[in-house]
């Protein structure tokens, strides 16, 4: 059965049954506490807490899942991923126990064709009801076995639902191990469904059995996770998960690139296993919008990419890999899964780059690695110190099992237990760091959850007006609910209905006022989304007192408002220029919408050239002033899809969504608040673009009226300029190279007259040179010229002496420092005398040094008021050269 039947089985199966078909959400969660989606109940994480009503009682899904945990299995045994499809069943307060253990039986035997005889089934401890259930299906109590909480008993991982769960399992044959069931040998007993009984809520804790149970979920209900890999493993009866069609046509790959067949065991089975699974892992990731990084989900993916790689090597692949085992993921899945056909250009060039990235990190690495090893051999240690091993982790992303091999290799042993103590130490560190936010974090969604339970989502009146009446469900002060708050206080506010816009898509929440009957005001700083749809105002008591219950007067500041729905309009315009100019690509990937202004985040993988930001700017100013009409409707996501609306990254959506059109040139999913007509927007200016991480570049700008103010601001900087140079602002430049001109050649006659001036100071100089033993000698001080000046002085001077047989020693002082320049005419360098021994020990007295060599020697030092002895020194010291030049 190929893996597309068994997904439309599997669905239909349910949709038969009632179950609203819901189509998967993005691997990036819309959960805080989520870095991945990690199983199809995700996205109804809500209904079972009871944040938002459920909108249909039974649901079914294929849910894209990714899961590292497990990384280290993937590849060693036949059944783990990375990535998987999960086929799930799921009821929010409907059905229970007896109806899906019956509907699981009845799949799996009667449209799956699964031999009943080899089904075998665990259940929670004491949970005798299942034990009933799957008896009365046709599962004897010899195949039924009960286990504890590690197996049934199941969590997100994070706070959330969780309850007990009953496990499916087949029976591969003796052919994988021993029999005893699955509580003593998973491999044979392979777990095929997990049915899971969410009951309750779990609070902040560790792994998968410690932590807090809070109490019995408002929503209780039911849900399934059905691997479609292992379910294609078992119908199309391969060994492992590669050689299912999901999988096989780039495990095939992998084998043509690697120019050699797929061994049945051993380690390079491990390499090509590992090659294939990552590569659907990371294809998926990068077409929800993850970028390879180094913390969060971006280091999953660098992680998966980069053990791909260095598994690709090992099978002696040197060339590119990624591109060509992901484009054969893309080939083969990218029918079922459309995003991967959408995004194919942005996997082969994200791929890409970060292999070749990874090339310069291995190289780089290696030869870190080299000095390390040649130290320790050096050294004799015998032994790879934790630290380099860590340091080469953790600064330069070399794979530890190079590290451990490399030093294999060369004799040496690698200290491992110092190197994992220290990862431990990181790891812990990075930890405890988050975890002290999640915690306040987690009390005040405490309290929203249960004013959520309790009165339902936020009433958001925003689209259509700015001001509204609304009553005060709460006033919470640091997350505690308080009957009521005066002057001064700090508080956050939920209201029934409220016209404020909440931070979302980029848009930022709206500011303004709220006012009582009885006097009372409130000035709103800040809304956002304490759940999703749940409005919550950061406030500041300004007068009078607010208690819960009133009934308030909320007024959004409209003029900041309208200056957000300029800058969110202005963004689709980007969104839609950038993709035009730029290529397909180009897709949003962050935005902030504010008051005046815009970032706008997007892949590519340049600088922008000046002439591309020019023309993008000025490409939206001419659509804007078109002045589109800006249209909002309503639609079902599959409709809005067809209609080729731009949904974002990572966002998560409703079933019906908002889009809205700007012309016939920009259509988007959107929950913002936009202007009606594109010429409201006025102008757009681009402040520049940079770069905000691999493949990722952000453009600034200015919108309505602040795009006016930074014109204003440099049409400010001209006229002081102007102002300056006496001319008016429009012959500014004109005026300013007239006067760099004049600057020049005036900066060259003074340099003109100067030099004269100095070689007429070095004639005198050379003048008044005394005849000594073997030569003519000066040596004096002289006053207001640069060091630069005094050695050319020097020089010129010793030029001019007669015959070349003249010392010439200047002395001067120059801010406060002492200056010293010596040269020597050419007929006494032939006799050997070097000008810096004429003055070594001057320098000294000076508290300096001489440098130079040859005919021009030079010193400086701090004693200013010793220049006079110095300069009776390096007389002395030209004398005595000279005398003995002559013997
Ligand atoms: N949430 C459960 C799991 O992931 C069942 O879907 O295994």
């Amino acid at each position: 059965m190929h893996s597309q039947q068994i997904r439309s089985t599997f669905l239909d199966f349910f949709t038969a049954r009632g179950h609203e078909l819901v189509r998967s959400s993005p691997l990036v969660p819309d959960d805080p506490t989520l870095l991945l989606a990690n199983a199809g109940m995700n996205q109804f994480k809500p209904y079972y807490l009871g944040e938002s009503p459920a909108p249909y009682p039974r649901a079914v899904s294929v849910q894209k899942c990714a899961r590292t945990s497990d990384i280290e299995n993937v590849g060693r045994t036949a059944r783990h991923g990375t990535f998987f499809e999960m086929l799930g069943n799921f009821s929010f307060g409907d059905y229970f126990k007896q109806e899906t253990i019956a509907y699981a039986y009845e799949l799996v035997t009667r449209d799956f064709g699964l031999d009943p005889e080899r089904l075998w089934a665990t259940v929670y401890l004491d949970d005798d009801e299942s034990i009933r259930c799957w008896e009365k299906v046709g599962i004897p109590t010899s195949r039924i076995q009960r286990l504890g909480k590690e197996d049934n008993f199941w969590s997100m991982g994070v706070p959330g639902p969780c309850g007990p769960n009953s496990e499916l399992y087949y029976d591969r044959g003796p052919a994988f191990g021993r029999d005893g069931g699955p509580a003593v040998n998973d491999e044979r007993y392979m777990e095929i469904w997990n049915l899971v009984f969410m009951q309750f809520g779990r609070g902040e804790g560790e792994g998968k059995t410690d932590y807090p149970i809070l109490g019995e979920l408002p929503m209780k209900g039911i849900d399934t996770g059905m691997g479609l890999e292992r379910l294609a493993l078992l119908l199309q009866d391969v060994e492992n998960v590669c050689q299912t069609d999901l999988l096989a046509p780039t495990l095939h790959t992998v084998q043509e690139l690697a120019g050699r067949g797929y061994p049945g065991s051993g380690a390079e089975k491990v390499s090509f296993q590992v090659v294939t699974e990552h590569a659907r892992a990371m294809s998926f990731l990068i077409a929800d919008g993850v970028l390879p990084g180094n913390e969060g989900r971006g280091y999953v993916l660098r992680r998966l990419m980069r053990r791909a790689v260095r598994h690709g090597r090992l099978l002696g692949i040197d060339g590119p890999v990624l591109p060509a085992v992901t484009g054969s993921v893309i080939a083969n899945l990218g029918t079922a899964w459309p995003e991967l056909a959408e995004q194919a250009d942005l996997i082969e060039q994200i791929t890409r780059a970060e292999e070749e990235s990874f090339g310069r990190t291995l190289r780089q690495g290696a030869k870190l690695l080299d000095a390390a090893v040649r130290r320790a051999k050096e050294e004799n240690s015998g032994t790879l110190s934790g630290e380099t091993a860590f340091e080469l982790h953790d600064t330069f992303g070399f794979p530890v099992e190079l590290t451990l091999e490399s030093a294999h290799d060369a004799g040496l042993a690698v200290d491992e237990d110092r190197f994992k103590a220290l990862l431990a130490a990181q790891q812990q560190r990075a930890k405890s760091g988050g975890k002290a936010k999640t915690a306040a974090a987690l009390r005040r969604q405490e309290a929203y959850r249960e004013l959520v339970a309790r009165h339902g989502r936020t009433e958001f009146l925003g689209y259509e007006r700015t001001t509204a009446e609304g009553t005060v469900l709460a006033v919470l002060d640091e997350g505690s609910p308080v009957a009521a708050a005066s002057a001064g206080q700090q508080i956050e506010l939920i209201l029934d209905a409220t016209p404020f816009y909440a931070e979302r898509g980029g848009q930022v929440g709206d500011t303004g006022e709220l006012r009582t009957a009885d006097g009372t005001v409130l000035e709103i700083t800040d809304t956002r989304n304490g759940l999703p749809g749940f409005h919550v105002h950061t406030a500041r008591v300004v007068e009078g007192e607010i208690r819960s219950g009133q009934t308030v007067e909320a007024a959004v500041d409209a003029v900041r408002r309208s200056s957000v729905a300029r800058s969110h309009s202005a963004t689709h315009v980007l969104h839609a220029v950038v993709r035009e100019v730029l290529g397909k690509h180009a897709v949003q990937h962050g935005s902030l919408v504010d008051d005046g202004r815009l970032r706008f985040d997007f892949v590519h993988f340049s600088a922008l050239s000046q002439s591309q930001l020019e023309e993008i700017e000025a490409r939206v100013n001419q659509r804007v002033l078109a002045d589109p009409e800006v249209r909002v409707w309503h639609a079902d996501r599959a409709e809005a899809e067809r209609a080729g609306a731009l949904a974002l990254f990572g966002e998560k959506y409703e079933d019906t969504v908002r889009i809205v059109d700007i012309g016939d040139f920009s259509r988007e999913l959107c929950g913002g608040t936009h202007v009606a007509h594109g010429a409201q927007v006025g102008a757009v200016r681009l402040a520049g673009d940079v770069s905000v991480g691999a493949n990722l570049r952000r453009i600034e700008a200015w919108t309505g009226f602040e795009a006016l103010a930074s014109a204003d601001r440099e049409r400010q900087l001209l006229r002081e300029l102007a102002g300056l140079l006496g001319s008016r602002p429009e012959d500014a430049v004109g005026a300013l190279r007239k006067r760099l001109e004049l600057l020049a050649r005036a900066q060259g006659e003074v340099e003109r007259m100067r030099g004269a001036e100095l070689t007429a100071l070095a004639a005198g100089l050379a003048e008044k040179a005394d005849a000594v033993p073997g030569g003519l000698l000066v040596a004096t001080r002289v006053e207001g010229v640069t060091a630069q000046e005094l050695r050319q002085l020097a020089s010129t001077a010793a030029v001019r002496i007669a015959s070349g047989a003249g010392i010439v020693v200047l002395g001067t002082a120059h801010e406060g420092k002492a200056m010293l320049a010596s040269a020597v005419g050419a007929r006494l360098r032939e006799r050997g005398i070097e000008a810096r021994e004429v003055l070594s020990e001057a320098a000294a007295v000076i508290g300096g040094g001489a440098g130079g060599k040859g005919a021009l020697a030079s010193a400086g030092g701090r004693h200013a008021d010793r220049l006079g002895d110095a300069l009776s020194l390096a007389r002395a010291a030209a004398a005595t050269v000279l005398g003995r030049s002559t013997r």
